[in-house]
């Protein structure tokens, strides 16, 4: 097929736009061109890179159509935030593309009352973010299961791969977390360390979305978390990144006021953010419906992540 892929030189995009590629399909990649893959890959030498910026694009209201004339059998989007900005593309879409994947989040999830959490529970977001993309997912659902439009959303948990900070065991994206742990020094947790965290590694993601244009049938007018397969508490991800290096992890818990008085503003309201959610999600329907087999557990993910970020003196212990 011939796929074009918004902003597909990003965290997903850097390992999904040349396993495209590898799959035999002609990939087109939108973007600003302001921004390098994380991964070195010959296969960008056969994608085809088309600038623009889709915010003043949009603002002129011609993104859609400059994104038709790019003849896409498939559309993945992975840069839309507002429904606005999905309708707009939708409508001109309609009538000429054969799959039109976006990607959402977890993150249209608020705290679970079962888990882990399926697709099938009441969206409840508790973030601005969260809201924009269930509205998302509810019209593109919609449009797929009334008005036949071939539209799927895959929300993946937080992005881990080579070449950026993975979300840490105190829920934030200091290194100093990760730099205490591998020198055996103290780090503070809030609570008990018993909030989850649910990471992905994304050549899963990438994965993911491979499978969904496989499987279409399955796929068409669903939605699908693509995580790994387990969620992880914080303290066991803090003790063993610990142990990987040969620690006894030293781990002082703090209620929450008294952690966040520790902590810088920032990494405060990122940790807020996240063990407010406490996310712990099921991938059983992916796994039924597109087959997906995750290749890299929460911890092997963050592993391979922290390794490259030692050898780049990113994090240093
Ligand atoms: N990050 C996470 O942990 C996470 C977790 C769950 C879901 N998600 C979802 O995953 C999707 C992709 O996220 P990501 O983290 O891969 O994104 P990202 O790393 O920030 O990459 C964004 C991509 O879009 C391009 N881009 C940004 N602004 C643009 C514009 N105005 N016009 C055209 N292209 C633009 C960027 O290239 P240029 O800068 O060169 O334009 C880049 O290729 C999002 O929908 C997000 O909601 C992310």
């Amino acid at each position: 097929m011939r796929v074009v892929v918004i902003g597909g030189s990003g965290h997903i995009g850097s390992y999904l736009t040349p396993r495209l590629v590898e799959a035999g399909h002609t990939v087109l990649c939108v973007t600003r061109g302001q921004r390098q893959p994380y991964i070195v890959d010959d296969a960008w030498t056969k994608v085809e890179r088309v600038t623009m910026d889709r915010a003043s694009e949009e603002s002129a209201g011609r993104f859609g159509s400059r994104i038709r004339d790019l003849e896409p059998d498939c559309v993945i989007d992975l840069t839309a935030y507002t429904l606005e900005s999905t309708v707009q593309l939708v409508e001109i879409l309609r009538g000429h593309v054969q799959q039109f994947l976006h990607c959402g989040t977890i993150w249209v999830h608020g705290p679970a009352i079962e888990v882990p959490v399926t697709e099938e529970q009441p969206r409840k977001p508790i973030s601005d973010y969260g809201v924009r993309k269930a509205a998302i997912e509810r019209y593109l659902l919609d449009q797929a299961r009334r008005l036949h439009f071939p539209a799927a959303v895959l929300h993946p948990g937080h992005l881990v791969g080579t070449g950026w900070m993975p979300l840490n065991p105190a829920a934030n994206f200091n290194p100093a977390v990760f730099a205490c742990l591998i020198a055996g020094r103290e780090i503070a947790l809030p609570n008990m360390g018993r909030e989850t965290l649910h990471h992905v590694h994304a050549g899963d993601v990438a994965q993911a979305f491979l499978k969904a244009m496989a499987s279409w049938s399955n796929a068409c007018g669903e939605s699908f978390h693509i995580v790994s397969a387990a969620a992880v508490s914080m303290g066991g991800y803090a003790e063993s990144v610990a142990r990987w290096y040969g620690q006894v992890p030293r781990i002082r818990f703090l209620p929450w006021t008294e952690w966040r008085a520790l902590a810088s503003e920032k990494d405060a309201n990122v940790t807020w953010d996240h063990i407010a959610r406490s996310p712990n999600c099921s991938i059983c329907k992916a796994q039924r419906l597109l087959d997906y087999q995750p290749r890299y557990t929460s911890l092997e993910a963050v592993r391979e992540s922290i390794t490259w970020l030692i050898a780049h003196r990113i994090i240093q212990a």
